[in-house]
């Protein structure tokens, strides 16, 4: 089996039923074993994994990032399609919009961000120029106006501990910072993805306005709406990425 392309579903994509031949594997790697699917679209294995586990059962602070890329890698990914529901600091990105994002500014604090540890793995210093594959996202943009779509065609993403939501002065300083939008699982996927030398990109779904932009409280409630409201036109954009 040569599973080429894989797709990272974030909250709210849960359905991989737009793959024929579906089945479930299980991948043993040092950091544990990871549940995915695998099924067809068009001639090509494509690979499903449920970022936040079955039932979005792990919250983003606790997901095993590095099960998760090196489980791809054995299955011989070499390109991840990743979605994430996102919060957003810029008024032109409104819910249900789009967003190819092409950086990301990283506030996570407790993660294991590297594959390299030192002693035998080595110490390994990789390049951010360009943190989010470019061929992919070029594909992503495409396969976005030709499904005509509204999509973005670059954001920087800021990537927070969560799992709370933030304060109105914690999304000023993004914003001051020059951050578009903000959610909670980029950091480390981005960075294990370059390390493991697979070709990643995310493709973000914008949910909600950012605390204190948005008067009202947040709740994960409106973000999963916001996720079930648009969840076909990710579906549709991944499917049309994997065509082309
Ligand atoms: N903040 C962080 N993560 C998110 C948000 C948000 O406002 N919306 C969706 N994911």
């Amino acid at each position: 089996m040569s599973v080429k392309i894989a797709i990272i579903g974030g909250t709210g994509v849960y359905d991989p039923t737009m793959l024929t031949d579906l089945r479930q594997v299980e991948v043993d790697t040092v950091y544990g074993k990871v549940a995915i699917k695998v099924g067809r679209y068009q001639e090509k294995e494509v690979a499903f994994l449920q970022r936040h586990g079955e039932g979005h059962s792990v919250p983003p602070h606790l997901i095993n990032y590095r099960a998760n890329i090196l489980a791809l890698k054995k299955l011989g990914v070499r390109q991840i399609i990743a979605t994430a529901a996102v919060g957003s600091l810029d008024m032109k990105l409104e819910a249900g919009h789009l967003v190819v994002v092409h950086d990301f500014l990283d506030f996570t604090k407790v993660r294991p961000t590297t594959f390299f540890d030192g002693g035998e793995a080595g110490v390994v210093h990789t390049d951010f120029t360009y943190p989010y594959c470019p061929r992919l996202r070029n594909v992503l943009l495409e396969a976005g106006r030709q499904e005509s779509l509204t999509i973005h065609d670059s954001a920087v993403y800021v990537c927070t501990e969560g799992p709370r939501f933030e304060t109105p002065t914690e999304i000023k300083m993004y914003q001051n910072f020059g951050g578009h939008l903000v959610g909670m699982t980029s950091v480390p996927e981005v960075l294990l993805a370059r390390e493991a030398e697979i070709c990643y990109a995310t493709v973000a779904m914008v949910t909600n306005y950012g605390a204190g932009i948005s008067p009202q409280p947040l709740t994960h409630m409106e973000v999963l709406e916001a996720m079930d409201a648009n969840k076909e036109n990710i579906k549709s954009l991944a499917m049309k990425t994997i065509e082309l």
